[in-house]
């Protein structure tokens, strides 16, 4: 099985070739242990094929590939977890990459509860753990519960897991809340993670690429006494449910966590004003090496909890809170190879392949060059050596070449005029940045795309179905499109497909995949609607749209009208805040094109769209209604006041017609305040608007 040439005698070529081979072999062998529980290789086999691979690695570490072995994440976290739904979702956090970043977020938040220059804002500067967050409850004072966080609607229960890190306290004190959830990040110290690979690498099992991965796989472990036997620590600093407040600012919020036992960050820091949160980043980015785990930047949070609470949240993160990231970390390599790849909008992206270089901790072989443009302004050329930077979690990036070093003969690269995997003629959108596939859903890439998009997380979810998976079936021609997904499970039992002989695909995997497919035949409207992947038709905008029309056939119904170009459905959607004349062209796009109305219509045959629904609207005077604001607010924002009116059930419009419920009329109104008058729409003084929120139940 394994090529038994010394590896002395192999030539940087041939180690390449044989490091291509040995990842695979040993990714096949791993999924056939980790994933169906159905080994296909001898343990002694298997271990010498890692061997020859480390000491291949040895021998040329330029060549160790982003995919090694080496490299992945220990045993693949299991599956099976049971799904919790959060009581309260688990956000996540905009970014920073600047001070002129920071400072923007403060005016808007400053903007948002119009507090003048004068009026200091406190916040809060905590250490970004480089971790995996987790929500931990409490009923009773007792530990009941332990969850990821999932997609921030619903994680895995893994509550035996996490009863086993260190510091989390299992009982609460007599002054703690009957509910308490209690939000933070599991992580592997530095040290905790070096012996942790030591002692994986004796025994000959894998090795972690980072701290980060080896919490995340130590977490997710199906038996918790593996768990237990990691170097797992927690930081809290947050909450989800709870059942009484006893706080009112977050640093306060933090006392508590510490009085009732919970691991507290020492190095959290209330910032006064914003050049001592600005001091404390600096100290942060200093210190950042020396510290015992690892970190990729500070969170800032407005200390105050009223203003909290005012300021809400927006899609999925909170308007409150920032994380600031710690600068992009840099390398320099060589480009072996421009490739051009297809996205799900035909969008052609040129992606430079790169010899294997670490940038922060992660082996980079691949950085997106963006568009034509921006080759042509860098001039990047196969050949080049360039510097390569990586962010957090953002896609590598190249930021410049090194003309110094570039060899005596190379060509600038010339972008195609055809789409390389269809074929199709590509053009110049009409920003003139982009150059597009024209082969639409004929082109296989773009069908793929679309497809992985479809399944993805925050579409609709369906669980274990990864983009291998997706790119196998559409290969094989079983699926084409999205409703093809819902009738697989039909067509196997019909015999017409088989997953006889298809590595990967053990009883269990296919038992998961049906039932995964399954629990997703009926999902939120508005998640259907981001799934069908239209341009310009985002989360937020999936959602308003859901938000507008309320279940589907409404909303098929209306989109028919605006594609037969009918003014009155097209003003109903650009009048709705929010959606805009791009949304409205793509949508009457999309629904012009008899390929997608009959697969709206397939999927609507097998699986249902849930009416939109109010999420956890009080009852209000504005439930359901239609409003406009105009003039200006002394009390609070334009901002403020419509997320106010959204969060009670109202659906907020720019302009006002005979649909409005209420005009909101602040100072200096103009010519809203008289076409309501004409129309008799009922208007509200700021006193009078805000004093029926606060009567809402
Ligand atoms: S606050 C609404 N504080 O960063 C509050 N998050 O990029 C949301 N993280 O999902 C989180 N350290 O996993 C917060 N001190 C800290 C954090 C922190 C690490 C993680 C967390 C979150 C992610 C967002």
């Amino acid at each position: 099985m394994s090529d038994t040439r010394p590896v002395a005698d192999l030539n940087p070529l041939e180690a390449a070739a044989e490091l291509a081979r040995l990842a695979k072999l040993i990714a096949t062998a791993d999924a056939a242990y980790y994933q169906d529980d159905a080994p296909d290789l001898a343990d002694a086999d298997y271990d010498a094929l890692r061997r020859r691979n480390a000491e291949i690695e040895a021998a040329f570490p330029g060549l160790v590939r982003a995919d090694s072995p080496s490299r992945r994440v220990g045993a693949t976290p299991a599956q099976g977890f049971a799904k919790v739904r959060h009581a309260v979702p688990m956000l996540s956090l905009d970014n920073a990459f600047s001070d002129e970043d920071l400072a923007e977020f403060l005016a808007s938040v400053r903007r948002f509860l119009k507090l003048p220059e004068s009026e200091p804002l406190p916040l809060v500067a905590e250490p970004k753990i480089d971790g995996l967050s987790f929500s931990a409850r409490y009923e009773n004072r007792q530990f009941v519960r332990g969850v990821t966080r999932g997609d921030g609607a619903e994680g895995e229960d893994v509550t035996a897991n996490l009863r086993t890190v260190a510091g989390l306290p299992r009982a609460l004190p007599a002054d703690a809340p009957e509910v308490l959830e209690v939000r933070g990040e599991v992580y592997i110290s530095k040290d905790g993670f070096a012996a942790l690979n030591r002692a994986q690498a004796d025994a000959g099992e894998k090795t972690f690429a980072n701290p980060r991965n080896a919490a995340a796989g130590s977490l997710r472990q199906k038996d918790a006494n593996v768990t237990a036997r990691r170097p797992l620590s927690a930081f809290a600093y947050a909450w989800g449910e709870v059942s009484q407040l006893s706080w009112d600012s977050h640093w306060g919020f933090l006392a508590r966590l510490a009085e009732w036992g919970f691991p507290v960050n020492p190095r959290n820091r209330r910032c006064a004003t914003t050049a001592e949160a600005v001091a404390a980043f600096a100290e942060l980015d200093r210190e950042r090496a020396r510290l015992p785990y690892d970190i990729d930047g500070v969170v800032y949070k407005v200390d105050r909890l009223d203003w909290q609470q005012r300021l809400g949240f927006v899609s999925r993160a909170p308007r409150w809170a920032i994380a600031r990231k710690f600068a992009a970390e840099q390398a320099r390599t060589v480009v072996e190879a421009i490739d051009i790849q297809v996205g799900r909008t035909g969008a052609l992206t040129p992606v430079a392949r790169l010899s294997p270089v670490t940038v922060g901790g992660v082996v980079v072989s691949n950085a997106t060059l963006h568009n034509a443009d921006e080759i042509r302004r860098k001039d990047v050329r196969i050949g080049d050596t360039v510097i390569v930077q990586r962010a957090g979690d953002v896609i590598p990036q190249v930021v410049a070449v090194v003309t110094a070093e570039r060899p005596a003969v190379t060509t600038p690269f010339v972008f195609p005029e055809t789409c390389p995997v269809c074929g199709s003629h590509a053009e110049n959108d009409d920003d003139g940045v982009i150059i597009r596939c024209t082969g639409g859903l004929t082109c296989p890439a773009q069908a793929v795309e679309r497809l992985k998009h479809f399944v993805s997380r925050d579409a609709m979810n369906v669980d274990g179905l990864g983009d291998k998976a997706v790119e196998e079936f559409f290969g094989l021609g079983w699926v084409k499109r999205p409703s093809d997904l819902f009738s697989l499970k039909r067509r196997l039992d019909g015999g017409e497909i088989s997953f006889a002989g298809r590595k990967g695909w053990a009883g269990t995997s296919i038992a998961n995949l049906f039932a995964a497919i399954d629990a997703r035949r009926s999902v939120p409207l508005a998640r259907l609607i981001f799934a069908l992947g239209i341009r310009h038709i985002g989360e937020t905008t999936a959602k308003a749209l859901a938000q507008l029309y309320r279940d589907l056939p409404s909303w098929v119904a209306a989109m028919r009208r605006l594609a037969a170009g009918d003014e009155a459905a097209r003003a109903e959607l650009t009048d709705r805040d929010g959606l805009g004349d791009a949304a409205a062209d793509a949508l009457a796009e999309f629904f012009a094109e008899a390929h997608n109305t009959d697969e709206l219509a397939r999927l609507a045959d097998e699986i249902a769209a849930e009416p939109y629904a109010e999420a956890a609207v009080r009852a209000s005077a504005f439930s359901g209604k239609t409003m406009v604001f105009t003039g200006t607010l002394e009390r609070m924002s334009r901002n403020e006041a419509k997320a106010r009116a959204e969060s009670l059930g109202a659906k907020v419009a720019s302009s006002v017609s005979a649909k409005t419920d209420f005009l909101v009329v602040g100072a200096d109104a103009g010519s809203k305040a008289k076409k309501a008058a004409e129309l008799g729409v009922k208007t509200l003084s700021e006193d009078e608007f805000l004093a029926l929120c606060d009567a809402a139940v």
